[in-house]
């Protein structure tokens, strides 16, 4: 091979599966092996089932001047020992510096640093051949996972015949991201939206509809009525006398039909019951509230392997119930049947005195058929976190009762991925001026009337001009709803996020134009140039990496698989969008100041051979991220 790759350096990397390395993990493996070491040489004592949370500790050092990777493992392990610190960081040292293989991936570590952080460097001409190796590879270095698992994941899920608001976004674009990165971690992902179309909202479009539709709306615009009358119907059923006050035409109804509530709740059961005419009227409204989301997934570029709303499992409701109830777990209480489980004040209601089933027992019997039929080995919920104690009941009775399989309910992992309330810039819940939940569709149309100002004043880029009206709109579609994507992404789901047009458009920062615009730069070296990217991957088997800003930028390039083991620990796209921006920074200290087209020999193979890689990883985190992307804006 080569001679800047010297030393064993080839043999470990071949090693590796397919075309990467992992650094971070072979730092563990080596850490590990020393701390083994460590205890069986006597000086602290550690069980063997302690290890590998004490080498998770192993991650990227916070200031690259100190290395790359950094152990903090000595302190705790002092402290149990009771010796200093950094005795015990210098025990481990000098067993690492034993264990065979480091040295061909890293520098030998010499002593611990402040207060006995252990600290590794990769080699120079490792980090060269795993980019080089990462180069010809189409997953970009990146291995799959050692044991792939089926993982259903349970997003969007909107309540139908509601028209779908801001919130209903964030379960959507971070279930979206998830089943992409988790798919491309080499998982089997089955994506399954379980809409909401079974609940009281029906109630309120049935009763609506038998008196109040303009008829001839509904047939022109169907989808637009039922909203209409949905928002009505709901004011009449629980608008405080106050608020009726402020609006005549609501009173005035009020005066005609003044026990709406409760004839609401009777088209419900009726329609639970399958009174036919409910049933059909059902079944004429579905198709409409379907167009109305499916209009909004398309926009977004999302779609589901299956949708099984709440109405599908209508038919298991009372085996479950019956099955909970024989089995000892549920009670009747007051009429009602409940899961009483210990910690929690209230039960988890199944059945209601007058018959009805819950959303809980909904959940329960699919969980049963997921089980049934897709044997999963995780089942992720993508739902706001003031589902929380729901989602806690759910999983602990389905653990007690077995769902039908124990042994697979038993290994079954259940996960409630909860994400905070999205907020105006005012710091409270997201509102239109008027006071109403923002619709989505407003939302969206504004985001890309927004972009196409941006794309339209040049601001990105001169040459904007010369552009064509379709190229400018498509080119603002894919700027507007990424931003909305991105601004979701980039935030630690579980807090509130903020919605902010301005933040969100911005050509700097951590914002998908920013990332598009990466993209579309790194790329347009090559295309301006005439350069064949598929040759440089084909024929690049040596790259030096000599500037410093080189090495950053080679490092950065090799941790995307490291982020996308990290968004997958925590079930946090943040974390994806947190290393892409550090990779676009690493990529503009770059190219900034070094030449790459004018740059010569080696020089140039290497800087082609970085830009090549950063392009292709920017782009696919996008991909994962579910967002698009442009040649030019
Ligand atoms: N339809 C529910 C809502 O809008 C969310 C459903 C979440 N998924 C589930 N299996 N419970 O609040």
């Amino acid at each position: 091979m080569s001679d800047q790759v010297s030393g064993e350096g080839p043999q470990i990397l071949e090693r590796h599966k397919g075309q990467s390395v992992n650094f971070r993990s072979q730092a563990r493996q080596f850490f590990a092996a020393a701390l083994e070491r460590l205890s069986a040489d006597g000086v602290v004592a550690i069980g063997p089932e302690e290890i590998p949370g004490l080498v998770e500790q192993v991650r990227e050092t916070a200031d690259a001047k100190f290395g790359d990777y950094s152990g903090t493992m000595a302190m705790a392990l002092a402290k149990r020992a009771g010796q200093k610190p950094r005795d015990v960081a210098a025990e481990i040292i000098s067993r690492l510096n034993g264990v065979p293989g480091l040295s061909e991936l890293f520098e030998k570590p010499t002593e611990p640093v402040g207060p006995g952080f252990i600290n590794l460097r990769v080699r120079s001409e490792a980090l060269a051949h795993a980019i080089v190796l990462a180069l010809a590879d189409s997953r970009m270095g990146v291995a799959p996972v050692d044991i792939p698992q089926t993982i259903v994941i349970d997003y969007s899920s909107p309540n139908v015949a509601k028209p779908m608001h801001v919130g209903h976004i964030r379960s959507t674009v971070i279930g979206d991201a998830l089943a992409k990165i988790l798919a491309f971690r080499g998982h089997s992902i089955i994506t399954d939206n379980h809409l909401g179309d079974w609940g009281t909202q029906f109630g309120m479009i049935l009763w609506g509809f038998k008196h109040l539709c303009d008829k001839e709306r509904f047939a022109v615009a169907p989808t637009a009525e039922l909203g209409r009358l949905y928002r009505l119907v709901r004011k009449l059923a629980d608008a405080k006398p106050e608020e009726l006050a402020e609006d005549p035409q609501a009173a005035a109804l009020m005066a005609t039909y003044p026990a709406v509530a409760a004839a609401v709740m009777a088209e419900t059961v009726k329609l639970h019951e399958g009174d036919p005419e409910n049933v059909s009227l059902w079944e004429r409204f579905m198709p409409a509230c379907r167009e109305e989301i499916e209009r909004i997934y398309s926009r977004l570029g999302v779609s589901f392997d299956h949708t099984l709303g709440e109405s599908f499992y209508q038919p298991h409701l009372a085996a479950v119930v019956d099955d909970l109830v024989g089995m000892g777990l549920a009670k009747k209480s007051r009429g009602a049947t409940a899961v009483f489980l210990a910690g929690y004040e209230a039960p988890l209601l199944i059945r209601k005195a007058d018959g009805a089933f819950l959303y809980a027992t909904t959940d329960l019997a699919t969980i049963q058929w997921r089980i049934e039929h897709w044997q999963p080995d995780q089942i992720l919920y993508v739902v706001d976190h003031r589902q929380s104690q729901h989602f806690e009941q759910l999983f602990a009775t389905a653990k007690l009762w077995g769902c039908g399989n124990p042994e697979r309910t038993e290994r079954l992992k259940l996960v409630h991925i909860a994400f905070g309330t999205v907020l105006g810039e005012d710091g409270r819940p997201f509102k239109t001026r008027a006071g109403d939940t923002v619709g989505l569709e407003s939302l969206l149309d504004e985001g890309v009337e927004r972009a196409a100002q941006i794309v339209a004043n040049g601001e990105g880029d001169r040459s904007a001009g010369g552009w064509s009206e379709t190229d400018r709109r498509q080119i603002a579609e894919t700027v507007g709803i990424g931003a909305i994507k991105y601004a979701d992404l980039s935030q630690n789901r579980t807090t509130d996020s903020t919605f902010s047009f301005d933040k969100m458009l911005q050509l700097t920062g951590n914002t998908a134009a920013y990332m598009q615009y990466a993209v579309a730069r790194v790329e347009g070296i090559f295309s301006r140039a005439g350069i064949d990217r598929e040759t440089v991957r084909r024929e690049t088997t040596v790259v030096h990496l000599v500037d410093p800003r080189e090495r950053a930028l080679a490092l950065e390039l090799v941790r995307f698989g490291e982020a996308l083991e990290d968004v997958e620990a925590d079930y946090r796209p943040n974390l994806l969008t947190a290393a892409m921006y550090d990779l676009a920074g690493s990529y503009s200290t770059f190219y900034d100041a070094l030449p790459v087209l004018k740059a010569e020999g080696q020089t140039r193979v290497t800087r082609l051979a970085l830009c090549d890689m950063t392009g292709r990883i920017l782009r696919k985190g996008l991909e994962l991220l579910g967002i698009g992307t442009v040649t030019k804006m």
